[in-house]
């Protein structure tokens, strides 16, 4: 989709096309919306009191097809919350909601109406446009013409065209990055398995990054015993891979880790049929890390940061890792295999001790869709903080609210240890129903070895039908990026 940011003439809006501007709640239109007002006539005035229960608040919009004045358009009067609250946030959810409110109306040009407003909410509108415009399209050839969006450009009209333009540059790179995320994540485990994930990853060499990947022979060499097991029932062979962004001089880099199981059948444990296809997005945190190093690149970050992947496939099969196998982990440490369905902590275990043996990083921050038992806690919005740093979890949850990926910090009691106990090995995958989300942080924490670290459990947020918030459509959220960019632009960057 085109993005344009231009200056015009506020007595004469296009004539064409679908023009977007706001209502706020408790009456009063903004500048933009006046401006629709005054061309029509009081058109806008007019379809605010007669439309009954249109109040300005959010997520309401009021449709005015081809009012006089403007005969050949199409006005979305975007309901924005109250006008005292407006700024970035909200100029952002008014780009999505009004792409969302015409994207199939048959209009290919979309005006947002934002005179008087500054330049970074300018690039904020525009920035939700496009948040708003994602689709997984590539595999449907019969969709009806109808069906498929209208909406070719939108263009942001704002008093400085160059200021909001230069805003802009930064959210473009974060778009691109939630966008390579979203494809990752929505991609089928038939195209998706673990070496094609390392494929798309490598030809981001292209943006600056360097891209290792490590195959099986070398996981075996260095002893990731843990990782292994995981794939080894797969004909898919199990990747590694480390991407380095070096923008930070000679600062001690900061590090992501993510949970790559390109499908997560549960094994020998055998998930229920019913909804096993959501598994093919248990890749949701490698996606999230392979986002967040992508916008690092794309926006030239002043910092070093490592995004290690640990890309498996967990399949039933004769060579298959069955209940009750005890492995040996990179870190020495042996599990029992209680339950092969539990199999994401296990790629973290060697992903992560990996990661803080080879990097000395000041953190790691992991992403895992770890636990069903997240989404029992949490609900459908919230992802889980399991840390052992405050100042670190503090940082999460600003850029969590910055960015409006909600987050919730989980507790990690000592006592609940007990819980994954093996009386074979040094430790179990599995710690039983009573906090299952809780004791499996508390695994990935033996194989941190004391580094500062936290983990998301985002098993309840990678994906979302029904979608809850215009900037993000059905389906794959990219739920992670914008979080982690946001952190690292705050508290990392020199
Ligand atoms: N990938 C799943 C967790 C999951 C569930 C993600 C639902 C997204 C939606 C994970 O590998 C898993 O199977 N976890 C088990 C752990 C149990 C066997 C201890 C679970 O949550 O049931
Ligand atoms: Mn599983
Ligand atoms: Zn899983």
């Amino acid at each position: 989709m085109r993005i344009d940011f231009a200056r015009i003439d506020r007595n004469a809006p296009p004539a064409e096309g679908a023009l977007a501007a706001m209502a706020f709640e408790g009456g009063g239109l903004s500048a933009g919306a006046e401006d629709l007002d005054k061309a029509t006539s009081g058109a806008v005035t007019r379809a605010i009191a007669a439309a009954g229960r249109f109040t300005g608040a959010k997520g309401q919009t009021l449709d005015i097809i081809a009012p006089a004045g403007l005969d050949k358009a199409r006005l979305a009067v975007v309901g924005s919350g109250v006008s005292a609250d407006f700024g970035p946030e909200q100029a952002e959810t008014f780009g999505a909601q009004a792409y969302a409110a015409v994207k199939t109306s048959g209009a290919k040009a979309l005006t947002l109406l934002l005179p008087g407003a500054a330049p970074d909410e300018a690039a904020r509108a525009a920035f939700g446009a496009v948040l708003a415009s994602y689709r997984f399209d590539r595999y449907r050839t019969t969709e009806k013409p109808e069906k498929k969006p209208s909406v070719e450009s939108v263009t942001v009209a704002t008093d400085d065209p160059d200021a909001a333009k230069a805003a802009f540059g930064d959210l473009k790179a974060l778009a691109d990055a939630v966008f390579f995320s979203r494809d990752l994540v929505s991609e089928p485990a038939n195209i998706l398995y673990p070496a094609e994930f390392a494929k798309r990853v490598k030809a981001l060499e292209s943006l600056g990054l360097e891209v290792e990947i490590l195959g099986e022979a070398e996981m075996e060499k260095l002893g990731m015993g843990s990782l292994l097991g995981v794939g080894q029932g797969s004909i898919r062979e199990s990747q590694l891979v480390v991407i380095q962004w070096k923008n930070g001089g000679d600062t001690q880099p900061i590090a992501f880790v993510g949970k790559g199981v390109c499908f997560d059948t549960g094994g020998i444990s055998l998930k229920p049929a019913d909804g096993m296809e959501d598994m093919k997005w248990d890749m949701g945190g490698a996606g999230a890390v392979a986002g967040l190093m992508h916008v690092l690149a794309g926006r030239k970050a002043r910092v070093n940061a490592i995004g290690i992947l640990g890309l498996v496939e967990n399949m039933p099969d004769g060579n298959a890792q069955r209940p009750g196998d005890i492995v040996t982990s990179m870190s020495g440490q042996t599990i029992e295999v209680i339950n092969t369905d539990a199999e994401g902590r296990l790629v973290l275990a060697d992903a992560l001790w990996y990661c803080q043996e080879r990097f000395k990083p000041q953190f790691m921050v992991d992403l895992a869709t770890l636990t069903g038992a997240i989404i029992i806690s949490l609900g459908n919005d919230y992802a889980g903080l399991f840390s052992n740093n405050d100042a670190l979890s503090e940082n999460l949850l600003a850029a969590s609210k910055a960015e409006g990926e909600p987050l919730w910090r989980m507790p990690l009691p000592a006592a609940y240890e007990k819980q994954i106990e093996s009386m074979a090995a040094d430790l179990k995958n599995t710690g039983g129903r009573p906090g299952g989300s809780i004791t499996a942080a508390l695994f990935l924490q033996k194989f941190v070895n004391g580094v500062p670290w936290a983990h998301l459990d985002i098993a309840s947020t990678a994906w979302k039908k029904p979608s809850t918030v215009p900037t993000i459509p059905d389906g794959a959220t990219g739920y992670g990026v914008r979080l982690l960019n946001r952190m690292v632009a705050d508290a990392y960057e020199a």
